[in-house]
């Protein structure tokens, strides 16, 4: 068997980012090596306390988490999502308060020093707002030579937005930091709301988390509660969009996207109604996915099989 992928996960967790972090501690194809925060769904500083709770009930402990950036480049943090991710991120579920505390680094400081240390098969797995991305490239713009590949959860093509009409949440909350991380020259696959808002989990399936007897299991089971009562407007049933998940997913190669062309994306970064609007020139595609040349940008556009089944299992056999 090959070693496991390295992994930099950075993420405002958020309860789809719990589950991401759950999958990701779970697949023996990547090891998590660091993880840093960033505001979006809750500020940068809580989302760390989530993290670390999660990974105590976790036993692992040995992973360094980092808070990154509260503000956003052009713009202070807003205020987070407690609509959708309940009033502390993880849907009001009150976790065991973990006894170690965040990382002394910036998440930016962290991720340039596992670029060093694993050169050339570091992984970022980003699933929240790119600004901690944005200010690493500006820390060190040698970044992209030391990173293998970039996973992005962020963005529609061309399904309608979830913040704006035109806007994902991840993209919209730092659209120039967005601009940064697809300028820079590096391999990004965009897992964007046309791919994940096809993929959901049941009732039944969060039941099986719930009904594991490993507590770190059956609290992501318990954050998702919230996340499912704000999803039944948008699909007529209690579920939940599998966002950073299918992001995870495919980072990690557990899905082969059914239809991802390398085309060239650009992000609004205007004050405008298209502000965080992912452009992704889908020109001439409509007899299939042709790739540009020299551009290395994937858009996930479509993964064809239900990607549930294999998320829950992967959690469980664990
Ligand atoms: C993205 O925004 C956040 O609310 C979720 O955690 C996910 O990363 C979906 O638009
Ligand atoms: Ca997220």
């Amino acid at each position: 068997m090959t070693s496991p992928i390295p992994v930099y996960l950075d993420c405002d967790t958020g309860v789809d980012d719990a589950v991401a972090l759950a999958y990701l501690l779970a697949s023996p194809a990547v090891e998590i090596v660091g993880i840093g925060t960033v505001s979006g769904n809750i500020s940068a500083a809580q989302a760390a306390r989530n993290t670390l709770d999660l990974l105590t009930l976790a036993g692992r402990d040995d992973i360094p988490v980092a808070v990154g950036a509260h503000d956003h480049l052009d713009h202070a943090y807003g205020g987070g999502a407690a609509w959708v991710h309940g009033e502390n991120g993880i849907g009001g579920v009150v976790l065991p308060r973990a006894e170690r505390e965040p990382d002394p680094r910036t998440a930016a400081q962290l991720l340039v020093e596992l670029s060093h240390a694993h050169a050339g098969t570091l992984h970022i797995v980003a699933i929240g707002p790119l600004t901690n991305l944005a200010h690493a490239l500006e820390l060190d713009p040698t970044l992209p030579a030391r990173v293998d590949a970039v996973t992005v959860m962020g963005g529609a093509a061309l399904a309608p937005g979830n913040i704006t009409p035109a806007a994902e949440a991840n993209v919209y909350n730092d659209p120039q930091a967005a601009a940064a991380l697809l300028a820079a020259d590096w391999d990004v696959t965009l897992v964007p709301l046309d791919a994940t808002m096809e993929h959901t989990m049941s009732e039944e399936q969060r039941g099986m988390l719930l009904a594991d007897p490993r507590p770190f299991v059956h609290a992501v089971g318990e954050i998702l509660d919230h996340y499912f009562d704000f999803y039944l407007p948008t699909y007529g049933e209690r579920t939940s969009a599998l966002h950073d998940p299918l992001a995870a997913v495919v980072a990690a190669g557990g899905a082969t996207p059914a239809r991802a062309p390398r085309v060239p994306v650009v992000v609004d970064v205007s004050q405008g109604p298209g502000r965080g609007q992912t452009i992704a020139d889908l020109r001439g595609q409509r007899l299939g996915a042709r790739d540009h040349d020299g551009v290395r940008i994937r858009v996930v556009l479509e993964v064809a099989t239900p990607v549930a089944p294999h998320l829950i299992e992967t959690i469980l056999a664990h």
